[in-house]
């Protein structure tokens, strides 16, 4: 059996094949519909960014959460703060965008959905690529990629706001314990896919118990590592409901928050 050393010239040629793929099934149909759901996202997250209706008690909407600029209506900062002062007259989600952002794009999964929709490296398996270089993610700008388990702790903090945004859903416009809204549903039902998709992620999988050498010593961290795993299993699809969910959270409370649903429904 021929070894395949990093020196060996077998592991440096590719298959010298003329046609682009063997392969007959539609393999270009995951790339395309991943293609046309991030764009879906990107489009919609632009928009969003700009649209001031992110808030109507008592809904928040989870593009501009945490609201930190002293434009953020009182009722709408978290814990009544706005750390940034009036020099700042960005929106306010943009001061808070980058970290989940940071979080999907630096994603393990993510990573591989979009190298191949979008830059086609490659587009399928066994299809071939028009890149006539692969350099990986060892060198610039790629290794950057390697931060993804500090924005998973940034993850944390903004789930951890979201879930308080959902509970803080549960009062009325006169901030009364006891409202049920299908705002309120729609936020519960994010903040828990979230959730779902942030602990499923393989840097908490790794915090819980990677480097262990016997899980009988650590019950605790081995009962957390079988949960964070199972989610793992399905963090594709955490990642899509997630990234939906999101998207429909805060298209929902804009609407609230110009009118076109209104309360007592809402
Ligand atoms: Fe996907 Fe960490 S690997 S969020």
């Amino acid at each position: 059996m021929t070894q395949t050393t990093a020196e060996s010239p077998v592991r440096k040629q590719r298959a010298q094949l003329k046609m682009r793929t063997l392969r007959t099934d539609r393999w270009w149909l995951a790339p395309a519909l991943v293609f046309a759901g991030l764009m879906a996202f990107l489009i919609y997250g632009f928009w969003a960014i700009f649209d001031k209706s992110y808030f109507v008690a008592p809904y928040h909407a989870p593009f501009a959460s945490p609201c930190l600029a002293t434009s953020c209506p009182p009722e709408a900062r978290l814990f009544g703060l706005a750390p940034f002062g009036d020099w700042y007259t960005l929106p306010p989600g943009i001061l808070i965008l980058g970290l989940p952002a940071g979080f999907r794009l630096t994603c393990y999964y993510y990573r591989k959905a979009y190298y191949r929709a979008f830059w086609l490296s490659p587009p399928a398996c066994a299809v071939g690529e028009p890149h006539k270089k692969y350099t990986g993610e060892t060198r610039f700008p790629l290794i950057f990629q390697n931060i993804h388990r500090y924005f998973f702790y940034l993850a944390v903090v903004i789930a951890t706001v979201l879930s308080y945004d959902a509970v803080l859903s549960f009062r009325d416009k006169d901030g009364d314990w006891g409202h049920l809204g299908l705002g309120t549903i729609i936020l519960v039902v994010n903040a828990v896919l979230i959730w779902l998709y942030t602990l499923g992620c393989h840097s908490c999988r790794h915090i819980t118990a990677g480097r262990l050498n016997h899980f009988s010593k650590h019950p605790l961290r081995y009962r957390a590592w079988t949960f964070v795993s199972k989610l793992n299993a399905k963090h594709q699809q955490f990642a899509w409901a997630s990234l939906f969910s999101v998207m429909i959270a805060d298209f929902y409370v804009r609407l609230v928050a110009k009118g076109i649903i209104n309360f007592p429904f809402a």
